[in-house]
């Protein structure tokens, strides 16, 4: 399986330090022997059609900060979008900054991948969250696979749970801490009664916020993965612009006070069911299977069946988005040997 990688920060890292660890064990329990031919960051890329070794490409972007410093086979210059369309490769990894605007670059990649008849996996919310029908008509229409399970809860199952595990039932709701980082702050707001500054400065020292928080604190990280799931999960056709929208910037310690007098924690939820979409500070009992803290994500499903079912686990983080990336590359695998 020959892989084009865009994209080389934590995600592209991590994904590569997996697939090159897990090797033999890849081949021997699915079949698989993924090879990464090309893979491009903002500085170019590199290319080799037998196959870059891993440790050379760590190795040159820690020392040259960009991958088209690759001995022989460096590629100043060169873009993303040129590998795609010139290299000849199975599946496109995405894993691009995320862009909310206009989804790019991580929009026109995929779009070419697709084209090209390459398969495509993506942690990439911001293409998914502002084209998923356009995307997923794409890729039937060039009768490829497209797969982003990364884009929600990083290495935790969730798209994978409500895709497989739930099937044959009918899920009608979704609720769920979708963000991490809010999680923390809320959590430190609660636990060590910090200010929102506070606890926000404290998640930046930490690594679990970004310099600018917005898309996490405003709760714009929350609806790209909340527009994922309506549509892969509840088979609602909605948009980025569709989410009712309310961040967290303006919870109060009195407010954290109050919640903790009603046995409450102040939460972010997400919500989608057939007739509502919306992202906002919410009371969670404690106990309930939603009060989860710290960094942690946690989704609940209700379903027609087997009613509420809920998933936890760690939202982000390099190693773990590998892990979800691995596992679509399995199942593209697996797909196309039925
Ligand atoms: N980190 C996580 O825990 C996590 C979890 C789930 C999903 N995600 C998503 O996964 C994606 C990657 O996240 P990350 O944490 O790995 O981000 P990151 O560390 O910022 O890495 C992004 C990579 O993309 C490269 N890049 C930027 N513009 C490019 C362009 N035009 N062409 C080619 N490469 C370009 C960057 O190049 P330079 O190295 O030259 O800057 C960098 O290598 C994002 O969409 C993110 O939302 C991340």
């Amino acid at each position: 399986m020959r892989i084009l990688l865009l994209g080389f920060g934590t995600v592209g890292q991590g994904f590569a330090k997996l697939i090159s660890e897990a090797g033999l064990e890849l081949l021997g329990s699915y079949g698989i022997r993924p090879r990464i031919v090309a893979v491009a960051d903002r500085g170019g890329a590199a290319v080799n059609l037998r196959g870059l070794d891993v440790e050379k490409l760590l190795q040159t972007k820690r020392k040259a900060g960009t991958v088209a410093a690759y001995p022989d086979h460096g590629k100043p210059g060169v873009s993303g979008l040129k590998l795609v369309e010139e290299v000849p490769g199975e599946v496109v990894v995405e894993v691009t900054p995320t862009n909310i605007r206009d989804g790019e670059p991580g929009l026109s990649h995929i779009m070419a991948a697709l084209k090209a008849g390459k398969h495509v996996v993506t942690a990439n919310k911001g293409p998914m969250a502002l084209a998923f029908q356009a995307l997923m008509e794409l890729a039937e229409y060039n009768r490829v696979t497209l797969r982003f399970s990364g884009c929600v809860g990083g290495g935790t199952p969730i798209l994978d749970f409500a895709g497989k595990c739930l099937v044959g039932d009918r899920i009608t709701s979704i609720k769920g801490i979708l963000n991490g980082t809010t999680n923390y702050i809320l959590t430190r707001m609660t636990d060590a009664k910090l200010s929102f500054d506070e606890a926000l400065k404290e998640a930046q020292a930490l690594g679990y916020a970004e310099a600018d928080p917005a898309m996490d604190v405003d709760g714009w990280d929350s609806a790209c993965k909340l527009v994922i799931l309506a549509n892969w999960v509840l088979e609602r056709k909605v948009r980025l612009e569709d989410v009712e929208v309310k961040g967290i910037r303006n919870i109060t310690p009195e407010e954290i006070e109050d919640a903790l007098k009603r046995k409450s924690h102040v939460k972010l939820i997400a919500y989608a069911d057939q007739d509502t979409l919306r992202v906002s500070p919410e009371l969670i009992p404690l106990g309930h299977p939603l009060c989860v803290s710290g960094v942690l994500n946690a989704v609940c499903f209700t379903s027609q069946y087997a009613g509420e079912e809920t998933v936890v686990g760690k939202g982000a983080g390099g190693a773990e988005t590998a892990s979800a990336i691995l596992r679509d590359l399995i199942n593209i695998k697996q797909a196309a040997s039925r």
